[in-house]
């Protein structure tokens, strides 16, 4: 409790007398009376643990006392019979350590009260239609009080600017909930790599991998694993995962899981039958240079770009030297000739979403790494079949990516204990007898 009072109070430090008003995730439905797997809004999450939909956080505002107000949906015996123990009103302050509570009923009544006189609202317009309807009607209703002398927010801001300041540099409990899902996200990759063999179905890793993500107390996936097999290895987000894997393949495997609301995002490419064929091997060997080089540039005040620049460089002088591109490499980067072969970013920010919040580019600029910010680092190669090269390095795709976290010298390798290595991979690979 003590960590989101903390974060409570830094972020009202930003906010002054502006009011911050963060909505629960909404329930949404899949069919019939069956919902699909409910995850609070990670906003909510990070400001008070509070781990139940319909409910709603003030934060900041004219108040002189509620500085923290949460609404939440109050006991109900027949509901909680069917879906669980609920907080409730009456512990919800003291549970939560904020102000005061009222049930989620109340919200639109009490918002325009804790509006008055707030000159600007920082909220989340466009996710969640019926909680924009009720706070945009809530201003209406304090304009509408306007003559009696009371003034109404005159914006509305993006949460970007605040909370998500905030979330990108990870506290202490976060980067050690980080370094658990690492772990974990570790031994799932392991797993998959043990079963992996000429014959298996892409489901059937797919399977170890959340098998052991539950078994070790993950939440949940961060996202859905993508086990890639052959030229599903060069689909960057393959999700259908119910492919044959042949012998001779490389198998590409995308998969992290999440515990206490903090996601790994991890990638290792192996070859399913235990030994990488001469072109793999080549490509992989490009890859893992342009991956070490890039995390070797980690560091605070290195920008962003200049991450993914030293991943390009490389990629793009392995290209020449294996003949898939040709001319000169500087040339070549500047033309922007390796996106034949490597089409995404180098690195994206990580923490509570898997493609967490945060500012890449500050004022035009890309954004200057700070400790405890952390990134991946995850280039890679795809060349599809019929790609302008020769054919025998048609339906090659890999993928290395890693979890690092900057700190004040330099950075940490979060995942450093999973191989990628090619002879450590082959050596884990089909290690499971069955
Ligand atoms: N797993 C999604 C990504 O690597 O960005
Ligand atoms: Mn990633
Ligand atoms: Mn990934």
């Amino acid at each position: 409790m003590a960590t989101y009072a903390e974060r409570r109070a830094r972020l009202l430090e930003r906010l002054g007398s502006d009011l911050l008003v963060v909505a629960a995730a909404p329930v949404a439905l899949r069919n019939a009376s069956v919902e699909h797997p409910w995850r609070q809004d990670s906003d909510l999450h990070y400001l008070t643990g509070l781990v139940e939909p319909e409910s709603v956080l003030l934060l900041g505002g004219k108040h002189p006392e509620h500085r923290a107000v949460v609404f939440v949906r109050p006991r109900d015996e027949e509901r909680e019979r069917w879906d669980g123990e609920r907080l409730g009103v009456e512990r919800a302050a003291a549970a939560l350590g904020v102000d005061a509570a009222f049930p989620i009923g109340e919200l639109a009544k009490r918002l325009p009260d804790y509006m008055a006189d707030v000159r600007r609202v920082h909220y989340r317009l466009g996710r969640v239609p019926a909680m924009d309807a009720l706070l945009l009607e809530a201003i209406d209703r304090v304009r509408s009080r306007e003559r009696l002398g009371v003034s109404a927010p005159v914006e509305i801001v993006d949460p970007r600017l605040t909370v998500h300041e905030l979330r990108m540099r990870k506290d202490p409990e976060e980067v050690e909930a980080m370094r658990r899902a690492v772990a974990v996200s570790i031994d799932a990759h392991l797993s998959a790599m043990a079963v992996a063999a000429p014959g298996r179905y892409e489901y059937e890793l797919e399977a170890e991998i959340l098998r052991t993500f539950r078994a070790a107390g993950a939440e949940r996936p961060a996202y859905p694993p993508i086990v890639g097999s052959g030229p599903n290895a060069t689909v960057l987000h393959h999700r259908r995962n119910d492919r044959r894997i042949e012998a001779g393949e490389l198998v590409l495997v995308d998969a992290g899981c999440e515990i206490e609301y903090r996601a790994a995002d991890l990638t290792r490419t192996f070859p399913a039958s235990g030994a990488f064929r001469p072109e793999q091997r080549a490509l992989y060997d490009v890859v893992l240079a342009a991956q070490l080089a890039a995390i070797e540039v980690v560091r605070p005040g290195v920008a962003l770009d200049e991450v993914h620049r030293v991943a390009v460089r490389e990629l793009t002088r392995g290209l020449v030297a294996l003949g898939l591109l040709e001319g000169d490499v500087d040339g070549l980067v500047e033309r922007g000739a390796f996106k034949t072969y490597y089409m995404h970013r180098t690195s994206h920010w990580l923490g509570m979403d898997v493609h967490d919040v945060g500012a890449y580019y500050v004022e035009g600029r890309s954004r200057a790494l700070e400790p405890g910010f952390v990134i991946t680092v995850e280039p890679g190669l795809y060349v599809v079949p019929g790609a302008p090269c020769d054919p025998r390095w048609h339906g090659i795709g890999i993928r290395i990516e890693d979890d690092v976290l900057v700190t004040e010298s330099g950075a940490e390798v979060l995942s450093a204990a999973l191989p990628k290595e090619p002879a450590d991979l082959e050596r884990c690979v089909g290690r499971r007898a069955s």
